[in-house]
């Protein structure tokens, strides 16, 4: 049995299939990249969870004016870390509505970094879709190619197969437990190195690089001492991540970015470095390698990078949250014991099937 499931299919789902020997992302029948032109977190609702687009804008603006002042008063947002602040603040949303919970993530998103900058920021406004609005109130005034760039980046990244978060969110779920438990329990996995918190090292990696001359040094020295390249390599993909040329493009449509640049050189650095490392292992850019260029572009501090992620993957959950509620069982896979064997002289564990099917 594979140690971290690799391979093993838990659940039929419609919401997204990712094929990661040709770098595939379809979101419920459309190409990542589709989705992603539209720029609207509320035409992935539409899609994911039904209706209409127009109508999410409505929805998720009034939802947005209901939750802020809960948000703007949330003790959380003092935390140095946008992922645990929004988790607490999640956390007591218990009974909340699910277009409540993505307004409150957005919405923590904009007031945390508000607080960070020491900055007032402006009350949400009724009207307009969900990434103008971040971006309004990030900034104190509206910035449609910033919003855009934002929104290209929230549909990215909403939904991708049965990713680490996404079947925490369906474990719990599956016990019958309510959608608030969830999200919060996704945003636990959401936030480890591996999975969404490797944005905010990526930056810290470009930083300390400086420069492409010395990108393979630093990146050779890393591997020597035992690191992983944070951004690079990926569980499905053995190509590059389809994401990542998607949020180029984003950054790309904003101002002339040397970044992106030092990104690009030391892609490729890491890319070559890794090769000598793993040969036998494809590892190539991941979602988070570009994250960290785009997000840095919005204005958004790298403190802040897993929590606007969870800002557009938490609809995904949520969806998950409602198919699995729909179409799924208790989730309960086995586990091999091999442990101690009581003096009693009890017969030893014959298989996995052995173990009580609930505990
Ligand atoms: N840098 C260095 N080595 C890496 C690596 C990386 N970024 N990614 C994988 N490897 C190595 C592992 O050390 C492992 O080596 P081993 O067989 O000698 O132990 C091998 O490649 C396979 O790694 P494994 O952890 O089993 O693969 P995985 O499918 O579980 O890994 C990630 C997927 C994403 C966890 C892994 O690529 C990683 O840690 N990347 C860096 C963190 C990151 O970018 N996270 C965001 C993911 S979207």
């Amino acid at each position: 049995m594979p140690s971290g499931l690799d391979g093993v299919v838990v659940a039929d789902t419609e919401m997204s299939h990712v094929d990661g020997e040709q770098g595939l992302l379809w979101i419920r029948g459309r190409t990542v990249r589709e989705l992603a032109s539209c720029g609207q977190l509320e035409e992935a609702m539409a899609l994911l969870w039904g209706g209409e687009a127009q109508r999410w804008v409505a929805r998720l603006a009034e939802a947005r004016v209901r939750v802020w002042p809960l948000v703007q008063r949330a003790p959380s947002l003092a935390q140095p870390d946008a992922t645990a602040g929004m988790r607490a603040l999640l956390a007591g949303l218990e009974g909340a509505q699910p277009c409540e919970l993505v307004a409150a993530a957005g919405l923590f998103v904009a007031a945390f970094c508000g607080r960070q900058q020491g900055r007032e920021v402006p009350a949400p406004s009724p009207e307009l879709p969900h990434a103008d609005d971040l971006v309004r109130m990030l900034h104190g005034a509206p910035d449609p190619a910033k919003a855009k760039a934002l929104g290209r980046y929230l549909c990215t990244v909403v939904d991708h197969g049965m990713n680490a978060s996404t079947f925490t969110a369906r474990v719990i779920a599956s016990t019958g437990s309510d959608a608030t438990s969830a999200v919060v329990g996704a945003l636990g996995a959401l936030k480890g190195p591996l999975h969404g918190g490797a944005p905010g090292p990526v930056l810290d990696m470009l930083d300390a690089i400086g420069t492409p001359e010395r990108a393979e040094a630093f990146l050779q020295a890393e591997l020597a001492a035992g690191r992983r390249i944070m951004g690079m390599g990926h569980r499905i993909y053995r190509v590059r991540d389809p994401r990542v040329e998607v949020l180029e493009e984003a950054i790309s449509a904003l101002s002339p970015n040397p970044r992106l640049q030092l990104a690009r050189e030391v892609e490729r650095a890491a890319e070559e470095v890794l090769r000598r490392h793993k040969p036998d292992r494809p590892l190539k850019a991941n979602v988070e390698f570009a994250t960290a260029v785009l997000l840095e572009a919005v204005g958004l501090p790298r403190e802040a990078f897993t929590a606007t992620f969870a800002a557009g993957r938490i609809v995904g959950w949520l969806a998950h949250i409602d198919e699995q509620r729909r179409t799924g069982r208790l989730i309960r896979p086995a586990s091999r014991y091999v442990g101690a064997q009581p003096a009693t002289g009890a017969p030893p564990p014959s298989s996995p099937r052995t173990e009580p099917a609930q505990a």
